[in-house]
């Protein structure tokens, strides 16, 4: 695994610890502010579990990790994956995704090509986002969704817009092209936006629990029409473990829930949940609503139609988004400790430069 101290890797760790006792994982991870080994801290102990700190970008060190673990899976998710950051610093985005992710092809290539079984029974699984395929018309505004008459499929065409997005565009085509070159087994899936527990607080959903919990400002882009399609965090990590058993090799899998919502409908139901579990009056927290400048190249909607994953391996999430969003409020408010140990240093930086003059 790459990228295990993440948000989403973490889920990934401890979905295939406990699932699978039998394998010996590495979590290789640079740890950087995004990266958190408090979100392991359950995990961190078992006998199945080792974490190694280092960079995907470099070769040599990725060439030596394959060989000395003996690696014959790889599920890579290491990457930067704030929209925001590719906009001020596009090169730090091109570097890790799209240089990292070719030092760890090579670097599995290398190794696999060198074993006696070739690439038998090997597996690099890349996961990636929703966000390549570009954006979505908005052309049925009206409640209920689907807010659009098109769906993200398997073969839309790679159309990203931001700087993250064209990244993960760049990485994905070096994972086909190791397949279709050298004939690497590879899978990939794309997934539409995750939320839950030990999400870092730059994201729409955490950032907004804890402004909303600490009476601070809710700094929504634009006019808050844009759409995203989410989906629990605990289901894309079962889904990524099923996948990396049971998906055909060469193949993309989309990844969603058909959850479609409006940002400024998530933000007043957080504004609801939070001030409920908080005790606070109805509307206690609506003032904090704020509307600021769009983000640049602002993709309106995004929409997975997962239906390849459903009908192919009977995937399907296991949680409505109402009762997941209560699950996550409930999180961040009862871990205090944790927001408040990730809210430092290099973020709280960021968030200034961010939203002072807005
Ligand atoms: P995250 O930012 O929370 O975590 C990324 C992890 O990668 C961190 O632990 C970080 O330390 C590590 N990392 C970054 N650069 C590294 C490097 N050079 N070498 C080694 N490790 C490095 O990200 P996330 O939200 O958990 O996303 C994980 C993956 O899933 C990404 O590839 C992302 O593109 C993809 N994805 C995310 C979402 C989402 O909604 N968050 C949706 C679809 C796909
Ligand atoms: O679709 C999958 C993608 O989802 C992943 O590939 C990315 O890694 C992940 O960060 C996420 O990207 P988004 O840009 O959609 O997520 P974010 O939480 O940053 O924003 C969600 C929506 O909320 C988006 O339309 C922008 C808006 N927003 C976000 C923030 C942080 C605001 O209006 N205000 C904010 O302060």
């Amino acid at each position: 695994m790459t990228g295990g101290a993440g948000f989403i890797g973490s889920h990934v760790v401890r979905q295939l610890i406990n699932a699978h006792p039998d394998y010996r994982i590495v979590n290789l991870d640079k740890l950087t502010y995004a990266g958190n080994l408090a979100n392991l801290d359950d995990v961190a102990g078992k006998p199945n579990y080792r974490f190694v700190k280092a960079d995907i970008t470099d070769f040599d060190h990725m060439c030596s990790i394959m060989s000395e673990y003996q690696i014959d899976g790889i599920i890579h998710l290491a990457a930067e994956s704030h929209v925001d950051r590719s906009i001020k610093d596009p090169f730090t985005f091109a570097r890790t995704n799209v240089m990292g992710t070719l030092s760890l092809l090579e670097a599995a290539k290398r190794y696999w090509q060198s074993r006696p079984e070739g690439f038998d029974g090997k597996l690099f699984y890349h996961i990636s986002t929703d966000e390549v395929y570009g954006a979505l018309e908005l052309n049925l505004p009206d409640e209920p969704a689907p807010y659009g008459t098109e769906l993200f499929v398997e073969t839309t065409r790679y159309n990203p817009h931001s700087p993250y997005s064209a990244s993960k565009a760049s990485s994905d085509h070096f994972v086909r092209a190791y397949h279709d070159t050298y004939g690497m087994p590879v899978v990939i899936s794309n997934c539409s936006n995750n939320y839950g527990p030990n999400q870092f607080p730059e994201k729409l959903i955490p950032l907004f629990i804890n402004n909303i919990r600490k009476g601070l400002s809710l700094p929504i882009y634009g006019r808050g029409e844009n759409v995203r399609d989410w989906l629990y965090v605990e289901d894309h990590a079962k889904a990524i473990d099923l996948l990396f058993h049971k998906a055909r090799v060469g193949e993309t899998y989309n990844i969603g829930g058909f959850n479609e919502w409006k940002n400024i409908d998530i933000v007043k139901l957080l504004i609801k949940v939070v001030d409920r579990m908080l005790g606070r009056p109805e509307g206690f927290s609506d003032h904090l609503i704020t509307y600021v400048t769009d983000r640049a190249g602002h993709d309106l909607r995004y929409a997975i139609d997962s239906t390849k994953l459903a009908t192919e391996l009977g995937w399907k999430p296991s949680l409505q988004f109402e009762e997941g969003l209560e699950r996550t409020v409930r999180w961040y408010l009862d871990n205090q400790a944790w927001i408040d140990g990730v809210t430092s240093g290099d973020y709280l930086k960021y968030y200034k430069e961010m939203y002072d003059g807005r």
